[in-house]
């Protein structure tokens, strides 16, 4: 049975700031990519729990890579929203944008899409809110995410296959 109330995706929409010090940086002094990812998991279950009113935790991330490095002394700003509910999961999809605060020229860092299963008190999925989709943008992006799904579960059992086969042998 689905969660009661659909909501949409700017009522859960999450944007999230951070700003850059020395202690977020490799030896050129670029953020660490686990730390952006760090962050991206924060922004996207932020945004995942004020959809789901439940815990909401990550089961996946898809492939993404890092387009432009961000500094010591930029800004970063998460943006994260959902694209798609299902029957216990989410997508949310995330940007990284790094700024210069004194220019206030901005790039994009990553982009990717997160999944998030809603969970209860003993970790066990419980269905989610359906979404409404307001703009033809919301209704493309769903029905991208639905092709997205598929290949992510196709993935999902080939690894696992694969993974089990090779501790075989
Ligand atoms: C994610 C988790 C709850 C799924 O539990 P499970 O027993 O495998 O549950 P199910 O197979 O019934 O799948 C439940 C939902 O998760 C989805 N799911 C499971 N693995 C997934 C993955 N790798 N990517 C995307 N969705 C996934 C399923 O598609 C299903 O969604 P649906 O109900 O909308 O169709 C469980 O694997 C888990 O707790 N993992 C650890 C999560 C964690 O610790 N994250 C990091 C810290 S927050």
């Amino acid at each position: 049975m689905q969660n009661s109330s659909a909501r949409t995706p700017s009522r859960s929409r999450t944007t999230m700031t951070e700003y850059v010090l020395p202690t977020h940086a490799n030896a050129l002094g670029n953020v660490f990519g686990g730390q952006i990812l760090a962050w991206m998991d924060i922004g996207a279950a932020i945004c995942a729990q004020r959809h789901c009113s439940t815990i909401a935790v990550t089961a996946g991330i898809d492939n993404l890579a890092f387009e432009q490095p961000i500094q010591v002394g930029h800004v970063v700003r998460i943006d994260a929203w959902v694209t798609a509910t299902f029957r216990t999961s989410i997508e949310v999809a995330v940007i990284v944008y790094g700024e210069n605060p004194i220019s206030t020229e901005e790039w994009v860092c990553v982009r990717a899409f997160l999944s998030f299963v809603a969970v209860d008190d003993a970790g066990h999925p419980v269905a989610v809110p359906a979404l409404v989709l307001e703009t033809e943008e919301e209704r493309q992006q769903e029905q991208e995410a639905h092709e997205r799904r598929a290949y992510r579960l196709h993935q999902r059992q080939h690894n696992r296959h694969r993974l089990t086969s090779s501790q075989r042998s």
